[in-house]
């Protein structure tokens, strides 16, 4: 049998499961997907939300519901002190509710320390599964309601890519699209290449048909995401670049607005280059991480570019693309990083003038190969880590504002959180601006005035 058909069965299972609780309860059973970490895992938080609700759940926002699970990351090890502290909450919500139920799942599962932990310390948590088997999803909670006790089950990695499970969006007017799952890079300080397997990409005829169908269900933008989408297709039987793939997407009708992430500067080819420029549907923004601006720690980083060859790609787009933003990550304090490494990284920023930047401290990684090199002192890195946060607001805060009174169109996403009578909507390179209007103009793409710079985003008004 097909994966996708087996896992129909269990959803089936699962339902009965579903409303027999619903009578004991005596209330249809509430659910909380809780998620930490990346876009990936927002977009994996879906697949579960997806099957859940199939099953029979209700979804809330609130943890004190019959079912929650925490879809966990660990790229940094705050990201993993967060699921810590949370989960004594959640036992405590327990007592209370005998029949709830605790699931773990994601990329911090997939470290044996982790699993020691929760098994001595955690008790309560009745299912923990990691990225390799998040497909079973189904199958998994069907074991939950069969047996006492946690029941873990780590995949060490896969190969499979299974199509066609349940989603339910977030946003019913943009979708996030994977493109490829895992990571072959090994950069020194990073841990994804261990949690989320070697690099798979999907085949595209895939992909289209998946965008296909979210823009007949009403989706204008889709972000396609991997860890590095430079390197998409070239493991596929029949070889296709990240650039073809662009092109093949940009022809679906009615898609308005395509988006991608992370873009690895190693292999970002001339083609994506020419492709992004004469687009009319790939959005003026890249995200291209730049980790630190010295030749000396990105080699160190096994990043596989110079500080040199970093500027030259970036200045480049830039003459090609002159209204595109560049947006990038940064890390400060990685092993052995002087102040001269870090004086290079504000040259970097400096000359590139990054739109926006995520602007990070290391964080030591088990089992990564940068965790044995001699760490820099916490004051120290403090101390470079706000030189860094300084310039990279200086260039944003100019960038951002080089549009004050142009009119640009905006996809406006949701209502404004602090004043209702406002919406906020997105510009093609990603700045945020708020007008006036109301949760009738969700999802649409509207001619905006960009009227007044605020830092880092708009007031506008819509242009009627
Ligand atoms: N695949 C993407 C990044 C995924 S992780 C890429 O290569 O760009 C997102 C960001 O987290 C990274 O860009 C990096 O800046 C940061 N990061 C990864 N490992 C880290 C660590 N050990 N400490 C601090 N930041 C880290
Ligand atoms: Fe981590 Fe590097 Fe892979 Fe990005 S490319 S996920 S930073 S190993
Ligand atoms: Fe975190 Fe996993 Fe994403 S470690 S950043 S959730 S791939």
């Amino acid at each position: 049998m097909r994966e996708e058909e087996l896992q129909f069965e269990y959803i089936e299972k699962l339902k009965a499961y579903v409303s027999n609780l619903e009578r004991e309860l005596g209330h249809q059973p509430t659910c909380c997907v809780t998620t930490f970490g990346c876009q990936m895992n927002a977009r994996d938080s879906e697949k579960l939300v997806g099957i859940l609700q199939e099953a029979g759940y209700k979804l809330t926002e609130n943890e004190n519901s019959d079912f929650v699970i925490y879809n966990t990351c660990t790229v940094r090890d705050n990201a993993n002190q967060k699921v810590y502290g949370r989960l004594g909450v959640l036992n405590g919500y327990k007592k209370k509710n005998p029949r709830m139920k605790i699931a773990l799942c994601g990329c911090m599962m997939q470290e044996e320390k982790v699993i020691d932990k929760l098994r001595t310390s955690y008790p309560f948590v009745d299912l923990v599964f990691g990225t390799h088997n998040i497909f079973k999803f189904a199958e998994l909670l069907v074991s939950m309601f069969e047996s006492k006790g946690m029941i873990v089950d780590i995949w060490k990695d896969t190969d499979q890519i299974v199509e066609d499970l349940p989603v339910s969006r977030k946003y019913s007017y943009k979708s996030g699209v994977n493109i490829m799952f895992g990571c072959n890079n090994f950069c020194s300080y990073c841990i994804v290449p261990y949690v989320r397997g070697r690099e798979r990409s999907r085949e595209p005829k895939d992909i289209i048909r998946e965008i296909e169908n979210l823009v007949a269900d009403g989706v204008v933008e889709v972000m396609l995401l991997g860890q590095n989408v430079n390197s998409y297709g070239k493991n596929l039987k029949n070889p296709i670049t990240f650039a073809e793939l662009l092109q093949e997407i940009e022809k679906i009708e009615g898609l308005q607005r395509i988006r991608f992430m992370t873009s690895h500067p190693k292999d970002l080819s001339p083609e994506l280059i020419k492709v992004m420029k004469q687009s009319g549907k790939i959005c003026k923004h890249l995200h291209l991480p730049l980790q630190s601006g010295s030749t000396r720690i990105l080699e160190k980083m096994n990043r596989r570019y110079t500080k040199e060859g970093y500027l030259e790609l970036a200045l480049k787009i830039r003459k090609e693309i002159p209204d595109i933003a560049i947006t990038t990550d940064i890390i400060v304090g990685f092993p052995g990083e002087t102040i001269e490494d870090v004086q290079d990284t504000l040259d970097v920023i400096r000359q590139v003038k990054f739109d926006n930047a995520f602007t990070f401290i290391y964080s030591q990684r088990t089992g990564t190969p940068a965790a044995a090199m001699v760490q820099v002192p916490e004051e120290v890195v403090k101390k470079h880590f706000d030189m860094v946060l300084t310039e990279v607001q200086n260039t944003a805060r100019e960038q951002v504002s080089k549009y004050e009174g142009q009119t640009m169109e905006a996809l406006i996403e949701e209502v404004n959180e602090n004043d209702s009578t406002m919406v906020t909507g997105r510009l093609s390179n990603n700045t945020i601006v708020h007008v006036k209007g109301d949760k009738s103009l969700i999802g649409k793409i509207l001619p905006v005035q960009l009227t007044s710079c605020h830092g880092f985003y708009y007031i506008g008004d819509i242009k009627r």
